[in-house]
């Protein structure tokens, strides 16, 4: 468009020179003028009267090119005829110019002035004076985001920025003051930010940024990021004293920001639970209050605040509570057995631990030195070596600790018990089949009570079906090989458990599993051994199984062993490599359970440390030079040698045989001079280094001719 006003005018001025003499209201070359937006400017229009010097009257016009009728006409004192475009803002100045106020950026633009002179009967019209008005415009936003956008975690989000101005100003997006460009996280285009992926952290302020020669405008706009809420202040582990009022803290972030707090005491709501309900507050913030803490107050407390959006976060805290020490539960009676050691306890609550019990017998201080084989244990209860009647009474107990005590227990009176005894002890061992029935007799009296009797099976516990008897006898109704061990017939008083062991053999099964099965690897073996168990009433044998600890459990080899050896040596594993092991015993009528599994590494290949490299290059560059002396001959040292040169050999052939000339030459020296060489003969030399006990190979060979004055050198 410009070009094309721009030739026109070239053509407009280009024809004037010839055709526009007397032209009125017309100036040579085309103006351009520039304003501000807002500003007054003058677009110049000069009226040139005719030669003849008379003061015609005549008519001005504006033209916006473009528009074929002009905007703004004026003749002599008549108000001046204005488009409604320009109307209150264009005036006359002085005699054809135009004033143009409050300049508007769409008033850029060519604009024409034509003057047409009145009472005149020739050229009535033409083309006037060419005016280029340019508005000069700071940035501002036609299209703006609003100050505040919502989006959901995980959604996007496209805000759009259109900014006018002349010249055109450049659109930017800013976030913290850093410009955004297109990446992972950000599209940006044409003024337009796009926030993909949306997390809770791009929650904030954008700003678009307008910019131009003539200013800048920038727009921020707020992203909230919809989402549940997240926890900024969770609460913190705190102890406080009894009674007095605990505090956590739980502070949350969300948008919406409409958060619900919920407080849960181990996994209950703290409003469902009937001690604590009347004594918790949640504050506004989220804040939990616990009024005048009790002992029982202690525990597990979470937090979880929601917005009602996705899933709410929760921050768990502990409650500790300190309190005095405390008796709780004291048996009215204390039970303790006639002639054996006794022990009066004090059940203490306290945190902090007790840090001291007092005792008082029958209403005095208990001074526990005070009697031969009494004494305070650390928990607070006193033991009796051996409790006769001076020990009956009534006991009361006062704990302590940090925080002092909440009192004497009530009164605890001992009294006196027999221990039950035995009236028939189980025999030391039972042997009896598998499949078979046993009973294995107990029975204990006591004064004046029965006492109880129960049976149990050391180590693993027995899943086999047992009874016991009225008497107290155990009875096996059919024995199974897990039966097989020793057991325990225990009878129990109020006052104390006696009991009695025996070992049963359960006969004609499979052998029990080794034990202690133990390992010790080397890089391609590994020795294991094992403590064998009960073999069943028969002769056994051992396998051993290995697998590599990456293969499956299909992978199981086994290797037998011979006779009745309770070790194994594994050969032909990987160095370096995890194997795992179980010992299988066997006896005639089968296999017993595996071994527990054990696990080694067999070692890594001890590093052998390479010999030292020796090195030992030949000398170099051997030249023989005949002189009047005889044949001088030099050489370089050997390029590479890991040890200083000892000294150096020259040797020499006539025919075949290399025969030595010198073999001390010093390490130090490079050349040596061959004297009383046979005349008239072929000579060849070559040269050796010597390094400890190492011949280097030969240098080159040169061969030096003696016959005639002409030296012939030649390497060979
Ligand atoms: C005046 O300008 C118009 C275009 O606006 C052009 O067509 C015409 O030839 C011009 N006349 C003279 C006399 O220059
Ligand atoms: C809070 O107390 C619990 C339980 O006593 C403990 O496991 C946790 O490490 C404590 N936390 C802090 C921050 O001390
Ligand atoms: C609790 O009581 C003990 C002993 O009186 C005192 O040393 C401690 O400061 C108290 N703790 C608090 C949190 O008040
Ligand atoms: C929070 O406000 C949203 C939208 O107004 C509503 O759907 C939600 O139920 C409110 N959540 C809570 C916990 O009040
Ligand atoms: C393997 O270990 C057993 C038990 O430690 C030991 O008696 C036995 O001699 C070992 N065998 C070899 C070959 O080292
Ligand atoms: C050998 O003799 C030639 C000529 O006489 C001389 O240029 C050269 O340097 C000599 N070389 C040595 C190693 O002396
Ligand atoms: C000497 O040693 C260097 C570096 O190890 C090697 O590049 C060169 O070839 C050796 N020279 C000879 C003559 O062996």
């Amino acid at each position: 468009m410009i070009w094309y006003v721009a030739t026109l005018i070239a053509s407009v001025f280009s024809t004037r020179g010839t055709t526009a003499q007397g032209a009125h209201g017309v100036r040579e070359e085309p103006q351009f003028v520039t304003a501000r937006a807002g500003e007054s400017v003058v677009l110049g229009c000069d009226v040139s009267h005719p030669l003849n010097g008379q003061q015609t009257p005549y008519v001005v016009e504006w033209f916006k090119f473009g528009v074929p009728i002009p905007f703004f006409i004026n003749f002599r004192f008549y108000p001046p005829h204005v488009d409604p475009e320009y109307a209150g803002r264009t005036s006359l100045h002085g005699k054809a110019s135009l004033q143009i106020e409050q300049v508007r950026s769409e008033d850029q633009g060519w604009y024409e002035c034509r003057v047409l002179m009145l009472e005149q009967q020739y050229d009535t019209f033409h083309n006037g004076s060419w005016v280029h008005l340019t508005v000069n415009a700071p940035p501002t936003f036609t299209e703006t985001p609003p100050q505040y956008v919502e989006a959901r975690e995980g959604g996007s989000i496209t805000l759009s920025c259109t900014a006018f101005g002349n010249p055109k100003p450049v659109v930017t997006w800013l976030r913290e003051g850093e410009q955004l460009t297109s990446n992972k996280k950000y599209m940006v285009s044409d003024g337009s930010l796009t926030v993909q992926a949306i997390a809770r952290e791009d929650r904030g302020a954008y700003s678009c940024r307008a910019h131009s020669d003539q200013g800048e405008a920038v727009h921020t706009t707020r992203l909230l990021v919809q989402g549940p809420p997240y926890i900024v202040a969770p609460p913190e582990n705190i102890t406080v004293n009894i009674s007095q009022n605990a505090l956590f803290t739980c502070q949350a972030e969300a948008y919406p920001g409409n958060l619900t707090y919920t407080w849960f005491w181990e996994e209950d709501n703290v409003y469902f639970k009937n001690d604590l309900k009347l004594r918790v507050r949640i504050l506004i913030d989220g804040t939990l209050i616990i009024f005048r803490v009790k002992p029982e107050d202690a525990g597990k407390y979470t937090c979880s605040p929601s917005n009602s959006l996705g899933i709410s976060p929760s921050a768990s805290a502990y409650l500790t509570v300190q309190y005095p020490a405390r008796v709780l539960n004291m048996p009215p009676v204390i039970y303790v057995p006639r002639k054996l050691p006794g022990i009066i306890r004090c059940p203490v609550d306290a945190n902090p631990p007790v840090t001291s019990v007092r005792w008082e017998k029958d209403g005095y201080p208990l001074r526990v030195e005070k009697y031969p084989g009494w004494s305070q244990m650390p928990d607070g209860s006193i033991r009796v070596a051996e409790v006769t009647e001076d020990s009956l009474g009534t006991y009361t107990c006062v704990p302590y600790n940090a925080l002092g005590t909440m009192g004497q227990s009530p009164p605890a009176t001992l009294v006196l018990k027999d221990p039950p005894y035995f009236n028939v002890r189980p025999g030391g061992e039972y042997r009896q089949e598998a499949g078979r029935e046993l009973v294995i007799p107990c029975a204990a009296s006591g004064d004046p009570e029965i006492p109880t009797i129960t049976w149990r099976k050391v180590g693993k516990p027995s899943r086999s079906k047992h009874n016991i008897l009225p008497s107290g006898s155990l009875q096996f109704v059919s024995l199974s090989k897990e039966d097989h061990g020793e057991w325990e017939c225990v009878a129990t008083n109020v006052v104390t458990s006696i009991t009695a062991s025996t070992r049963l053999f359960v006969i004609g099964t499979s052998p029990h599993a080794p034990a202690n099965v133990h390992v010790s690897a080397s890089t391609t073996s590994a020795n294991v051994s094992w403590e064998p168990g009960y073999d069943g009433g028969f002769e056994q044998t051992f396998s051993v199984w290995k697998k590599k600890t990456d293969l499956g459990p299909h992978d199981w080899l086994s290797v037998p062993v011979p006779g009745s050896q309770t070790w194994l040596v594994v050969q032909g594993l990987e160095p370096k490599t995890a194997y795992q092991f179980s010992v299988l015993a066997q006896n005639k009528l089968g296999t017993g359970p595996f071994s527990e599994v054990v696990t080694v590494n067999t070692v890594v290949y001890p590093v052998s440390t390479p010999e030292p490299l020796v090195l030992l290059t030949p000398p170099r560059c051997l030249t023989a030079n005949r002189t009047q002396q005889g044949v001088l001959l030099t050489w370089l040292p050997p390029a590479n040698h890991t040890s200083p040169i000892d000294r150096y050999i020259i040797e020499f052939r006539l025919g075949e045989r290399w025969e030595v000339l010198d073999d001390l030459i010093p390490a130090d020296e490079t050349e040596i001079m061959a004297r009383d060489l046979i005349p008239d003969s072929w000579y060849e030399f070559r040269a050796l280094a010597v390094m400890d006990d190492l011949i280097s190979e030969s240098s080159n060979v040169v061969g030096v001719s003696s016959t005639g004055r002409t030296i012939t050198i030649e390497s060979v």
